[in-house]
């Protein structure tokens, strides 16, 4: 089915501009960039975005990190976008992503890996709706 899924291209991307090689690999496995916005989070605002790692120990070195210069968030559509989208970001830890991967590629470690996935339909209706309205959303 056609899904929706949200992304971000973290500050460590941003900032070394990497923005346009990341959206690159999301369009040539043929996911559509149906809605982009470039922000700075403050560490509140990352911390209520990632609240589920809250008790996590990395979650003050995760905030802070997510707060420290622009993200580009961005809503992905395609046939089993959720899936595919993490595919093509590759593994979590960079060390562990496969060839080709945007984490592969670009990521420098766990903490700044580069780009962010939702890992459900649930979790991506959630997080969609975080950053976007519906009138932002344009398929
Ligand atoms: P993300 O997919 O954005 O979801 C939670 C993030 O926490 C994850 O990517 C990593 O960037 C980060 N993370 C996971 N494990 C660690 C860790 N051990 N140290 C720092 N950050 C981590």
């Amino acid at each position: 089915a056609t899904e929706r899924t949200l992304s971000i291209i973290k500050p460590d991307a941003t900032t070394r501009n990497l923005t346009g090689k990341i959206n690159a690999k999301f369009e040539d496995a043929g996911l559509r960039i149906v809605a982009q916005k470039r922000i700075h989070l403050t560490p509140a605002q990352a911390g209520q975005f990632y609240i589920v790692h809250k008790d996590r120990p990395f979650f003050g070195e995760l905030t802070e990190f997510m707060a420290s210069a622009p993200v580009v968030v961005q809503v992905l559509e395609g046939e089993g976008a959720i899936a595919k989208n993490r595919e093509v970001m590759g593994a979590t830890n960079p060390a562990d992503a496969a060839p080709g991967t945007i984490r592969k590629e670009f990521a420098e470690s766990v903490g700044e890996n580069s780009v962010h996935g939702s890992d459900a339909p649930e979790t991506a209706a959630e997080e969609i709706a975080f950053f976007f309205s519906g009138l932002e959303l344009v398929g």
